[in-house]
């Protein structure tokens, strides 16, 4: 790093969460504590299933292979035909990655975007769809209808349904008429289903599901997480699935980088995906909050928006999103301002589930 000339990150955004200093002071500053349900990092403990088979594969002193173990990859389209009704999956089609931030924030660059390529990403979307077409020095469209992109074929669209962060769930319809679409223009759809097992008012489908891609899956990825339906954020594990000729195009990249998930995570993935009971007891910890937590912020005025499906509330006070984080701060509740997804949040905050039932209970008597 010689000069600033040279600094990757001077092309990428600033890190919005360290935008929020004084807020978070601010809601600290609460005599009964401060109530994050700014970021949506998981609360409840690993499940001991989980734990135990991480546990009990700690002495594996190898390297583990970046495909994953056979068990992993089985236990992976297994779940997938079980929980979301995906059929037509093989092994050879399902990648684990290192949580699934990395694969988005890599994913242009392993599949060699550049300058002369665009990105679509969601009109309110994780930032991180965004800085990975920036790593790769691709041009970001924001859109969320196909009329906005017009006559242009970018290489790459991103979908997130439920989404992060409105809780918006899109239709098989419209699934349907996004997939013909990139089809006919060889565009690849990666979409991003990390709360699709949590859907409380709607029911989501994976881009794999045969009523959306009548099972063929070419020209599609589907991204997924364990992240909040096992509350392993802390063990960094996610695949991707889809596509077998990209799948191996991006493990053939993979391999040479050392993006490998290592071999307890992997051996704790295997439990997770065979397990739904952790997975639904999980669920049922958030549906939970989430039914004290709607009602409050609607007694209090708000407006909530979307929000049928996932683990965030799109709230709003019709003012600028950053004087109801601070109004909220006041309260000692920190909360996400809408501008964080994309300039058409600028009215709305982004409230997360994840706190435990006492920090919850907290938020509900101060609102009231
Ligand atoms: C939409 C979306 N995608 C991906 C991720 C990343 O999850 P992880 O890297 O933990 O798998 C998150 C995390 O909050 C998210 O909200």
């Amino acid at each position: 790093m010689r000069d600033s000339g040279r600094r990757r990150s001077a092309s990428l955004p600033v890190f919005p969460w360290d935008t929020l200093t004084d807020v978070t002071a601010a809601a600290r500053a609460h005599p009964d504590g401060i109530v994050d349900l700014s970021v949506g990092t998981p609360v409840d403990p690993v499940a001991p299933l989980i734990r135990e088979a991480l546990s009990a594969a700690g002495g594996a002193p190898g390297y583990p292979t970046t495909a994953g173990t056979a068990a992993l990859r089985e236990s992976a389209v297994a779940a997938l035909g079980r929980r979301y009704g995906v059929t037509g999956l093989t092994t050879s089609a399902v990648l684990p990655v290192i949580g699934t931030k990395e694969l988005i924030a890599w994913l242009p660059t392993l599949l060699g975007l550049g300058a002369t390529d665009t990105v679509v990403v969601p009109e309110l979307a994780y930032p991180t769809y965004e800085v990975g077409a920036l790593l790769a020095g691709a041009a970001v469209v924001r859109a969320d209808s196909l009329t906005q992109l017009g006559p242009q074929t970018p290489a790459l669209v991103f979908l997130n349904s439920p989404s992060n962060p409105t809780g918006k769930v899109l239709g098989v319809d419209h699934l349907r008429k996004v997939v013909g679409w990139a089809r006919e223009r060889g565009v690849l759809i990666a979409s991003d289903e990390c709360y699709l097992g949590l859907s409380w008012d709607a029911a989501p489908l994976s881009v794999l599901h045969p009523d959306v891609c009548d099972g063929d899956h070419t020209g599609l990825l589907a991204i997924h997480s364990l992240s909040k339906t096992s509350s392993l954020a802390g063990y960094r594990a996610g695949f991707v699935a889809g596509d077998p000729a990209v799948v191996a195009e991006l493990l053939a990249v993979r391999k040479h980088a050392g993006m490998m998930v290592p071999t307890p995570v992997q051996a704790a993935m295997v439990a997770a995906l065979d397990d739904d009971a952790h997975e639904h007891e999980q669920r049922a910890r958030y549906e939970h909050r989430r039914e004290l937590l709607l009602p409050a912020l609607r007694a209090a005025g708000f407006t909530v928006d979307h929000s049928e499906a996932g683990l965030y509330l799109w709230a709003s006070r019709d003012e600028p999103g950053r004087e109801t984080v601070a109004w909220l701060a006041e309260r000692g509740i920190l909360v996400a301002p809408g501008e964080f997804y994309g300039p058409r949040g600028l009215r709305h905050v982004r409230v997360a589930l994840t706190a435990t039932d006492e920090r919850i209970a907290a938020a509900v008597a101060r609102l009231a």
